[in-house]
């Protein structure tokens, strides 16, 4: 096999966070059940776990099952819990490999206890591992993570004057991970469907029709690249060395 020339970016995401939607589409378009999309997608998010290995990413979050994806007919969410099982048992080995540390973010209790167990298990097989850490949002709302922190705040009874952006942030599932620095959401659809609701506030979005199974990493190198371009700001203005008033 030829050496492959490591991609320099000019900028490189630390976090990505990506809204995986489109494989129902995906299946439509090919007179397949829907199931062949989820399918296909969770073939894709090995793709992308092994391009942000390859690019350096240190972080990645993944919205596999959303707090209202319970809307969904029985069967599909069946589906949808046996490919998580499915991955968490055949994969896990080869992610560990990889360097993977797998965390969760979300309601565990409303799980099926053997997936909890499978979920827990894997992350205790990955926690030492630092080439990516990853986040799977499974059953992951991002209204319900701020209901569920201000209620672990209340029953610690954590006083008011201890409160601040810093301190909430402690108390949300994503506690571990820095916020993302880009989000990534394919298919077309321009919302944030209660995703990272508070840890994107300053997030770069990037919005692009490619449906999630034919979203590769040349797709995920253009979204970098694209995040390159952009001039983050944070509400401050942007850094002239003649602009002697800019203090950000
Ligand atoms: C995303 O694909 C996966 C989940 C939400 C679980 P969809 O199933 O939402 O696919 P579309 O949006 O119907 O194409
Ligand atoms: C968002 O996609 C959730 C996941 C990708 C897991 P949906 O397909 O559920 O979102 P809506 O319903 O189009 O907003
Ligand atoms: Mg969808």
């Amino acid at each position: 096999m030829a050496d492959i020339e490591p991609i320099s970016f000019e900028r490189l995401p630390a976090h990505i966070a990506i809204i995986m939607d489109g494989n129902g589409r995906w299946a439509e378009k090919r007179h397949l059940p829907r199931m062949a999309g989820h399918r296909a997608g969770t073939e894709n998010l090995r793709n992308i776990i092994k391009a942000c290995v390859e690019f350096g990413v240190k972080y990645l979050t993944v919205y596999a099952f959303s707090t209202e994806n319970w809307k969904r007919p029985q069967d599909e969410i069946d589906g949808l819990m046996r490919i998580l099982a499915d991955v968490l048992e055949k994969e896990i080995e080869e992610l560990h490999q990889q360097g993977v540390c797998l965390r969760h973010i979300g309601r565990l209790e409303k799980l099926d206890p053997k997936i909890q167990e499978k979920i827990n298990s894997a992350i205790k097989l990955t926690k030492n591992n630092d080439q990516l850490f990853m986040n799977i949002a499974w059953n992951y709302g991002g209204r319900d993570e701020i209901i569920y922190a201000v209620h672990q705040i209340i029953e610690q009874q954590i006083e008011p004057k201890q409160i601040n952006e810093e301190t909430f942030s402690d108390f949300l599932y994503t506690h571990q991970s820095p916020d993302p620095d880009l989000v990534i959401r394919t298919s077309g659809e321009m919302r944030t469907s209660n995703f990272l609701l508070w840890q994107s506030a300053y997030s770069e979005w990037y919005f692009t029709p490619v449906l999630w199974p034919d979203f590769g990493r040349e797709e995920l190198m253009e979204a970098i690249f694209d995040f390159g371009n952009r001039e983050r700001r944070f509400g401050g203005r942007k850094n002239k060395d003649s602009d002697k008033s800019y203090a950000g």
